[in-house]
């Protein structure tokens, strides 16, 4: 889809159809003709109503406030109505500043994804330009340039998440370990700046990864350690994404019930946003170093699958003792995150869909956030909100830490209480940062809204590239205050 600006007024430019998002009900705008035709159609632009007049070619959505997220869900629905018609062109105003023209651009960009890999009957993607006039919803002037560059962001960062979501969605036969290495190099050969390092398992062995290996032993699918980098010259701060790449989470011999098996091709997706967010940063220029750490394994069932009782070393020597090999996305991390501190990060993120129990917190639309600054946090949630994902933190505690004790080792995967097991999952993490960075790292766990299998807001049923918007606003917001 290609999107330009015009230099002109809504109304003198030719399209095939055009948009309309009435806000607050104001039925009587400059941009609402068709008045009588509404009424008659019952269109009072309440909630999510949106309905498309055929015989004009006008389609009018509902537009809840001028915040970004209300345009990026408004755009969506808009888009949804018409996009089966054999229209090529639509144009539509602009509905606040220069920024509001990012939300607009990212509402038709997620709006367009369809995954139709594996269906004989492909989706529709007829419409390929959308002409934007310069004029904008209140009168308020634009800056051309600004508004170019917004749109251009907007693509970048809006088909990242698209591309994260294909490679959730995609099959676990058809995503492995060495697959993911695989897709991670070709998006490094193919993406201006970024370079690769796949560590096989005797780079495992020899980076004393015992608690990896330990989960991706069973699996007759090799796990890989993926490493990309982005490094500009003159890069202001270094920032580590560090994602959990379970390719496939069956539970081990803690095996799933099969009805929560389902999905867990979904475990890679802390995976797939980190390569996609250090894709959007390149692709951005943003000055900062940015790396991609992945652990990609399968957690399986087999007669060398690692056992409840069993005592693994971590790369930074502790010791843990295996009570639940279900709890496997926090060994795999664990080694990852030592691994990530090597890299003497500016601050360090990992994403990981880690528990259930988060899920059930905040329900399935919200990532928790977790960490010791104050103020990192503070940041992060402002760069999500900006960004349309929806976060919120959860508060670590000594007592739930000291729920993480073992009678035979260090400490052990699983806490002793069912309470809490979002929060002491981010604890048993904590175990693994070193006191030099644990005011530079954050924990998020995207558990809830990585993978729904039903369609909500602008996103559709299944992966939802969950992380990337938020972290690649993050850093865009950083490069700001840097500036
Ligand atoms: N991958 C799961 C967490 C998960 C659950 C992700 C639901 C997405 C949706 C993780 O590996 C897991 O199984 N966690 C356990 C931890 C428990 C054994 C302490 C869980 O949440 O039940
Ligand atoms: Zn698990
Ligand atoms: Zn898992």
């Amino acid at each position: 889809m290609n999107f330009k600006l015009i230099e002109d007024q809504l109304k003198n430019i030719k399209a095939d159809c055009e948009i309309i998002l009435v806000l607050n009900q104001d039925m009587t705008h400059k941009w609402v003709q068709d008045s009588v035709l509404l009424e008659q159609t019952d269109f009072h632009a309440k909630s999510d109503e949106v309905v498309y007049l055929a015989s004009l070619q006008r389609v009018y959505a509902t537009l809840e406030s001028l915040d970004h997220d209300a345009i990026r869900l408004a755009v969506a629905n808009a888009y949804k109505c018409i996009k089966n018609n054999k229209f090529e062109t639509l144009k539509l105003g602009i509905y606040g500043d220069t920024q509001s023209v990012s939300a607009l651009v990212e509402g038709f960009v997620l709006g367009d994804y369809a995954f139709d890999k594996y269906k004989t009957q492909k989706a529709t993607h007829n419409i390929h330009t959308v002409l934007i006039a310069s004029e904008t919803y209140d009168n308020q002037k634009i800056d051309i340039q600004e508004a170019n560059t917004a749109i251009a962001r907007a693509q970048i960062i809006a088909n990242a998440t698209n591309e994260a979501k294909e490679i959730v969605n995609t099959a676990p036969y058809e995503m492995t370990p060495v697959k993911l290495a695989e897709y991670a190099k070709n998006l490094a050969d193919s993406t201006e700046g970024i370079e690769c390092f796949i560590g096989d398992e005797t780079f495992l062995e020899k980076e004393q990864m015992g608690a990896f290996l330990a989960v991706a032993r069973a699996s007759s699918e090799k796990p890989r350690l993926i490493h990309l980098s982005y490094k500009p010259a003159n890069a202001k701060k270094r920032f580590v994404f560090i994602g959990k790449g379970l390719t496939y989470d069956s539970g081990g011999l803690s095996l799933k019930p099969s009805e929560h098996m389902v999905s867990m091709k979904s475990d890679k997706s802390g995976a797939s946003a980190a390569l996609h967010i250090i894709k959007a940063a390149a692709l951005l220029k943003l000055p900062f170093e940015v790396h991609a750490v992945i652990g990609a394994a399968e957690n399986m069932i087999g007669g060398n699958a690692y056992k409840p009782d069993d005592v693994l070393i971590a790369r930074n020597g502790k010791s843990i003792e295996v009570r639940n090999t279900d709890a496997e996305g926090r060994l795999v991390l664990a080694d990852c995150l030592d691994y990530a501190q090597d890299l003497n990060p500016d601050a360090m993120f990992d994403l990981a869909t880690l528990t259930g129990a988060c899920v059930v917190a905040l329900g399935e639309y919200t990532s928790v956030v977790m960490g010791h600054s104050k103020d990192l946090k503070e940041s992060f949630l402002c760069a999500a909100e900006q960004s349309g994902e929806l976060a919120a933190t959860l508060p670590f505690n000594n007592y739930l830490k000291k729920l993480l004790k073992s009678n035979v080792a260090d400490l052990s995967n699983i806490s002793s209480s069912r309470y809490g097991g979002a929060i002491t999952a981010g604890l048993f993490l904590d175990h693994f940062i070193k006191d030099e960075f644990k005011d530079k790292w954050l924990h998020l766990d995207i558990a809830g809204p990585a993978y729904i299998e039903k369609d909500w807001g602008y996103n559709q049923c299944g992966a939802s590239g969950a992380g990337v918007r938020m972290c690649t606003y993050w850093m865009i917001k950083a490069a700001k205050e840097d500036a």
